[in-house]
């Protein structure tokens, strides 16, 4: 069912790859809802995935460009005010690349350059974006832009990497610009806060698997998927949520505000019968006693 809600909006979408990724939801559920569209990635992601069969489903074009090169963020502005014939109202930025995560090189023993390069992809690619289209006053007043993030930002998470340190990063940036193009053009800035999703950048951190069991079984409402991140996505992008600014949004379920769940505490207590090996012992039962 559609709403319209986005209709007779324009908006340019970054970082669909393939139809597993949030950014390619986004943009049908964009163009369902009245939107019309631009879509964008890497070159390598052109050969890679799919997104040229996404801009014929959506009745759009691809403008290639590395969000970390200014030049290729410069072009693809102008283009797409050229596509649209003018300002357009909402962006989405979906990127994240971690070459020491995809090396498997851990925290503790970071190679620095693929560290500057993770925080180059992942979030100083926001501000550019944001820069370049400030300087050519690409967006309509009270636009809306949207960062996809995630709560390893706030909080350690085992085998996310110095993806959390980009996502700390990403999150101040929409702070930070928020406040200036808020007092200038009323335009919006955002970052939502995703529960994690077998997505081809999800499906490269450690432990993966465990990580989405985990917080599926922690979350009161269990983990939101990829459609309904577009479904909220598009929400943001539309004219219901005009003084939202500046914030970081926890689309998970209620993971953020969890410590502890039942249906986690009973994985716990059966793996913890298993594989404590002295469980007959007196002072165990007691310590699992009191923790059921
Ligand atoms: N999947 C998850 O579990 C999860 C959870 C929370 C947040 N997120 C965030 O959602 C966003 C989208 O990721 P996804 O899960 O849909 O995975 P995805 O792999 O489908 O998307 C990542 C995109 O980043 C693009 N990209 C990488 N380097 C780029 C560059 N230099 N220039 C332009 N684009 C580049 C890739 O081509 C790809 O399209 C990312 O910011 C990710 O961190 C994902």
């Amino acid at each position: 069912m559609t709403h319209n809600l986005l209709k007779g909006k324009k908006g340019l979408i970054f970082g669909a790859l393939n139809d597993q990724s949030i950014a390619w939801k986004v943009a049908e559920k964009a163009y369902e809802e009245g939107a019309e569209i631009v879509l964008t990635n890497a070159p390598f992601a052109m050969r890679l995935g799919s997104v040229d069969e996404l801009a014929e489903k959506c009745n759009t074009i691809v403008i290639p460009a590395d969000a970390t090169k200014v030049e290729d963020v410069e072009n693809l502005i102008v283009k797409t005010m050229e596509f649209f014939g003018g300002k357009f109202d909402f962006i989405l930025h979906s990127i994240g690349m971690s070459p020491n995560v995809r090396k498997g090189i851990t925290y503790d023993n970071l190679n620095y350059d693929y560290f500057l390069k993770t925080l180059d992809v992942s979030a100083l690619s926001f501000h550019k974006m944001l820069q370049v289209s400030r300087k050519h006053d690409a967006l309509n007043d009270w636009g809306s832009v949207v960062a996809l993030s995630y709560v390893a930002a706030q909080r350690t998470l085992y085998g996310y990497n110095d993806m959390g340190d980009a996502k700390a990063l990403l999150e101040s940036i929409a702070r930070s610009f928020g406040y200036i193009y808020g007092r200038e053009k009323r335009i919006r800035i955002n970052t939502i806060s995703q529960s994690p999703t077998a997505t081809t950048a999800g499906q490269g951190i450690m432990g993966f698997d465990g990580l989405v069991d985990f917080s599926n079984r922690v979350s009161p409402l269990g983990n939101a998927d990829a459609e309904e991140c577009a479904n909220f996505c598009v929400t943001m992008f539309s004219d219901f949520t005009r003084k939202i600014t500046m914030q970081n949004i926890f689309h998970d379920g209620g993971f953020s505000s969890m410590g502890m769940s039942k249906r986690a505490m009973d994985v716990y207590n059966k793996n913890l019968d298993e594989c404590c090996e002295d469980k007959d012992n007196d002072e165990f039962k007691d310590i699992t006693y009191k923790i059921k």
